[in-house]
């Protein structure tokens, strides 16, 4: 079965195909993140618009690249959310516009499943059952999935996502949007001995995270900093590098948690923030430690694209599934 996949939730323009015999064949990606800069963060109503603006010429980009004309598409899977409602429907209408055009199966998936199982696109795939941890921009998860479609959320953030985290500690210390790389970058010139931020909610049983608290402790370091007159490169840097040490060590500690309760030896890590070096050494190491180990999605698929929804799509288009007719999903808030 050949699927086209479309992401179109936030900031990425993402569009791949899947193919279930030959496995991923062609993807490409438009990234936006240059035009929503200038505002320290996503604009919705331009992002919508850029989405239309990008979309068809990378279906076109997409299909040429496969070789493939469009009646030769078998389905069509589109992000049907969580995600930016506006943005969320140029996806939702071209897949159903198409989809119908071609009178083939079109069907809406959660963008979160797209970045649990995006991993299953790599060389050495995880097998099931495995513990996933989801960090992005608006998600912190624990998930112990047993397979397609059964998932059991293990622990989640009560506040702000890991990603969201470091785009706001990004903003305090004066860096680009989104901030997550920037934040990496700083804190490898810091001294991981000068400040020690706080793992929230690590000294009590449990899988949920809070990192909402670690902002204002970063706030405050920085205020204290610049009325001493100290805020410096170097204490910036020092700043960047603790703020990093407690994301790291607080996900490192309830992934350790997670592989426990459940007693699995596969861990899988996605999302943006699975981009992080310094989480995947953690995590390396933690994993070999107890005979586990740790599986990421490649660099460019650990951030949105079209790869990781064409091949859910895929999957559970096989599986019989599929949107009614004319009935388009967007769904900005989807459990
Ligand atoms: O999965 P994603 O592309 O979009 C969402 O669905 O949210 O994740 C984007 C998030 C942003 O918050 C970004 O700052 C963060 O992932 N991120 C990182 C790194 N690369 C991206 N955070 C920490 N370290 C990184 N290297
Ligand atoms: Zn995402």
């Amino acid at each position: 079965m050949r699927v086209l996949g479309i992401e179109t939730s936030c900031d990425e323009t993402g569009v791949a195909l899947f193919d279930s015999d030959r496995g991923l064949v062609a993807d490409a990606l438009y990234s936006q993140v240059a035009m929503h800069a200038d505002y320290g963060g996503v604009v919705p109503e331009l992002a919508s618009r850029d989405h239309t603006r990008r979309l068809l010429p990378l279906i076109q980009q997409v299909l040429d690249e496969a070789g493939l004309a469009r009646h030769q598409l078998d389905g069509i899977a589109y992000t049907a959310g969580p995600g930016l409602v506006g943005a969320l429907m140029v996806g939702a209408s071209t897949a159903h516009g198409m989809a119908r055009a071609l009178g083939i199966p079109v069907l809406g998936v959660h963008h979160m499943e797209g970045h649990l199982l995006a991993p299953m696109l790599e060389d050495e795939p995880p097998a099931f059952p495995f513990v996933a941890l989801l960090v992005s921009g608006g998600h912190t998860q624990l998930v112990e999935v047993r397979g397609l479609g059964r998932y059991r959320l293990l622990g989640e953030s009560v506040d702000d996502a890991a990603g969201e985290a470091f785009d706001k500690a990004a903003k305090m210390l004066g860096l680009d949007y989104p901030g997550g790389p920037h934040v990496a970058r700083l804190a490898e010139t810091g001294d991981p001995k000068r400040f020690r931020f706080p793992r929230p909610m690590t000294d009590r049983p449990g899988l949920d995270f809070s990192f909402s608290g670690l902002k204002t402790h970063t706030l405050t370091a920085i205020r204290e900093l610049e009325a001493a007159g100290n805020l410096d490169d170097q204490a910036r840097a020092d700043v960047a590098r603790a703020f990093e040490e407690a994301v790291v060590d607080t996900l490192v500690i309830k992934c350790r948690r997670a592989l426990d309760a459940t007693g699995l030896k596969r861990l899988v890590v996605a999302g943006g923030v699975s981009a992080n070096v310094r989480l995947r050494e953690r995590l390396e190491r933690e994993t070999d430690k107890r005979g586990a180990r740790a599986y990421y999605p490649r660099g460019r698929f650990c951030t949105d694209n079209g790869a990781m929804i064409a091949y859910v799509g895929a999957q559970r288009l096989l599986a019989g599934e599929h949107d009614e007719t004319g009935i388009m999903k967007a769904v900005p808030r989807w459990p």
